[in-house]
C-alpha cells in the first residue's frame, strides 16, 4: 500500500539556497541574508525572556508583536497576523483560498517556493512568464485562479512594480493578490496602504532580510480583518515561539538600526552595481538587497563555481530564463570587495 500520497512521492523538493557551517568561513552571499548583526535591543529581549524560563506556552496570538507591528504600519492589530516566517503565511494563504486543481499564479521568474506550496495542497502552479522587458506576459488582470503572488520588488531580479500599477491591479483581479514584500525594506515603497481599499489584497513581510533575523524565522501579514481572521483559524495555534514574539517586537520597535542597515547595505549594493559593470558585467537595477547581474561571457554557473571554490556562496539557477547569470547578496563593504577581487581574477 502507498501510504504517501503519490503527488507528494513524485513532486521535487523546494532546494533552499546552502547553509554552511560558520567553521568553514564562508562568505555568504547566496540567501540574502543581512550581513549585520540585529538590534541589541532584540539579542536584549531574548536573552531576558530565556532568562524568564521557556516552560510556558507562548501567548497563542502572538499579541505584543502584533501591536508592536500595527504601531509601525499603522494599523489596528486585527489587521495583522505574525508568522513563523513569511514561508508560513504564503503558505496558509494558498491552503485559504486554493482547494485541490485550483490556480495558484504567480510571475517566472519570481519566488519559485510558491510553485512547491501550491503542489502540496494539492492547486495547480500557474505561471506567468516574464518577458524580455521584464514585463508580464498577459495582463494579469486576465488571471482567472484563486490567488495570485506578486513578489514585489522581484526576486531574484530586483526590479519594482510601482503602487499605481499595484493598486489597478488589485482592483481588477478577481481572486486574491498577495504582494510578497520580503523585500520592501530596500525598496521604500509598500503597498501596506492600498489593503484599506481593496478586500482581496494582502501584503507579506519577512524579519529575515532588513531585520537581520532569518535564524529567527518571524514573518507577518497585513490584510482586511476578515482575511486575517480566516488565516489566524488555520495556523498551527502557538505558531511562534516565545523568543521569536519578543524578539518581533523588539525589532520592530527599534526602526533607527532597521533604517542604518538598510542604508549601509544600498549604499554597498550600488557601488558594487559600479564595479560590476566596469568588469563587463550586465547589472540589473536593484531594489533590494541583492543584484541580478550576468557575466561577460554568461557563464554564470562557471563564475559561481569557481567563487565556491574560493569560499564565496552565490547563487546560480539552472532555469533556462536565469542560468546566464548570478544572483548575489549584498554583504558588507569588506566581503564585497574580496568577491569583486576574486571576480577579477575570474573574468
Ligand atoms: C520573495 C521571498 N519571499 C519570501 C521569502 C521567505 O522569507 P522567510 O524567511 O520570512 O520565510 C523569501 C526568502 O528568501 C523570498 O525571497
Amino acid at each position: 500500500m502507498n501510504r504517501i500520497r503519490s503527488d507528494i512521492a513524485a513532486m521535487q523538493a523546494y532546494v533552499p539556497g546552502f547553509q554552511p557551517s560558520p567553521e568553514e568561513h564562508f562568505i555568504k552571499l547566496n540567501t540574502n541574508e543581512n550581513p549585520y548583526p540585529p538590534s541589541p535591543k532584540v539579542v536584549a529581549a531574548i536573552q531576558a525572556e530565556a532568562a524568564r524560563g521557556l516552560q510556558l506556552y507562548p501567548d497563542a496570538r502572538s499579541r505584543a508583536a502584533r501591536e508592536a507591528a500595527g504601531r509601525v504600519y499603522g494599523f489596528d492589530p486585527e489587521w495583522i497576523i505574525m508568522a513563523n516566517g513569511s514561508d508560513e503565511v504564503l503558505n496558509n494563504l494558498i491552503r485559504c483560498c486554493a482547494a485541490e486543481g485550483e490556480q495558484v499564479g504567480y510571475l517566472h521568474p519570481s519566488y519559485s517556493y510558491y510553485a512547491t506550496l501550491a503542489r502540496i495542497q494539492g492547486a495547480m502552479p500557474e505561471p506567468v512568464l516574464l518577458d524580455a522587458d521584464l514585463q508580464p506576459s498577459m495582463p494579469l488582470e486576465n488571471f482567472a485562479g484563486k490567488i495570485f503572488f506578486l513578489t514585489n520588488p522581484n526576486a531574484p531580479f530586483g526590479f519594482a512594480f510601482s503602487l499605481d500599477f499595484i493598486d489597478n491591479l488589485a482592483g481588477k483581479l478577481k481572486g486574491m493578490l498577495v504582494i510578497d514584500e520580503a523585500y520592501a525594506d530596500f525598496a521604500g515603497i509598500s503597498a501596506c496602504e492600498l489593503v484599506r481599499r481593496h478586500e482581496n489584497l494582502v501584503v507579506t513581510r519577512t524579519f529575515s532580510k532588513s531585520y537581520s533575523l532569518a535564524g529567527m524565522r518571524i514573518g507577518l501579514a497585513i490584510a482586511q480583518p476578515e482575511i486575517i481572521a480566516a488565516l489566524d483559524k488555520i495556523r498551527d495555534h502557538y505558531n511562534l515561539d516565545r523568543l521569536a514574539q519578543v524578539a518581533a517586537a523588539a525589532a520592530l520597535e527599534d526602526q533607527e538600526t532597521l533604517r542604518t542597515n538598510v542604508k549601509r547595505i544600498c549604499a554597498t549594493r550600488d557601488w558594487f552595481a559600479t564595479e560590476l559593470r566596469a568588469l563587463g558585467y550586465e547589472v540589473l537595477p536593484s531594489h533590494t538587497n541583492f543584484l541580478f547581474c550576468t557575466p561577460p561571457r554568461r557563464d554564470g554557473e562557471r563564475i559561481c563555481r569557481e567563487l565556491f571554490a574560493r569560499h564565496i556562496l552565490v547563487r546560480h539557477f539552472s532555469d533556462p530564463a536565469l542560468c546566464h547569470g548570478l544572483r548575489i547578496s549584498i554583504g558588507s563593504r569588506e566581503d564585497m570587495e574580496t568577491t569583486l577581487a576574486a571576480l577579477r581574477e575570474l573574468q
